[in-house]
């Protein structure tokens, strides 16, 4: 398998039957990733947390965001279009389902970071990667790339800036190869680091 062998599909809010996929890959990819490990420690309750938190983040994102998934279902992304705002009713419902989900510790620590990596998105419209997973099984075959290219390609034809959160040093790897450049590693408290990325536009 290679990047350009993997077929994407983006989701219209008229696909609600693509979530359940999109939502398992979300949920297995980000069980690994240290910043959502910070935020449930417990092995156990993140298992059963993740899918809960990525359908009501998904479902948040159908009506003013993108989610793109592979043909196949094992990669998935979702995405907010430059200048796009979640509408006010979408953010109450959002909220009031992660309130129910998250907890205290957890609610608190996202709610904390959110505004240290906001500072960091550019100033102008831009595209914000707000996730991108590939099922662990399927992982260093090139469907994440796959995911971003068309993605990017688009972003340099409106000439629009990217903007990302890198998770770990690999990821970071992956995200410099196709053009992203660090503007600041943050941590809150004892989390570990995530990196603040932006692409301009080529
Ligand atoms: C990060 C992620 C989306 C990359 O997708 P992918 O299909 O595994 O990546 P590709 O095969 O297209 O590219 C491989 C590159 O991705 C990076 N990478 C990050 N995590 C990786 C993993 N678990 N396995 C393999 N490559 C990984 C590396 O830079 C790798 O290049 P290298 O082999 O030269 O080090 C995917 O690994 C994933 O879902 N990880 C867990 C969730 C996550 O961290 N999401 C991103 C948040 S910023």
């Amino acid at each position: 398998m290679t990047s350009d062998e993997v077929a994407v599909i983006a989701t219209a809010s008229s696909d609600v039957r693509d979530l359940p996929a999109v939502v398992e890959t979300l949920s297995t990819a980000f069980d690994e990733v240290p910043i959502f490990r910070w935020f449930f420690p417990d092995d156990e309750r993140r298992a059963a947390i993740l899918p809960a938190f990525f359908a009501a983040v998904c479902e948040a994102h159908l009506s003013w965001g993108e989610i793109h998934r592979s043909a196949d279902g094992l990669a998935a992304a979702v995405w907010v279009p430059p200048g796009a705002e979640m509408p006010a009713e979408v953010s109450a419902t959002l909220g009031d389902r992660l309130g129910g989900i998250l907890g205290e510790e957890a609610g608190t620590k996202m709610a904390d970071l959110r505004p240290l990596i906001r500072a960091h998105h550019p100033d102008g419209p831009h595209w914000f990667l707000n996730f991108l997973a590939v099922r662990p099984e399927a992982q260093g075959r090139g469907y994440g790339t796959a995911l971003l290219r068309p993605m990017l390609d688009r972003c340099d034809a409106e000439g629009v800036p990217a903007y990302l959160d890198a998770t770990s040093e690999a990821n970071k790897r992956l995200y410099e190869r196709e053009r992203f450049v660090v503007v600041q590693e943050v941590t809150l408290r004892d989390s570990p680091p995530l990196w603040c990325m932006v692409r301009e536009a080529q």
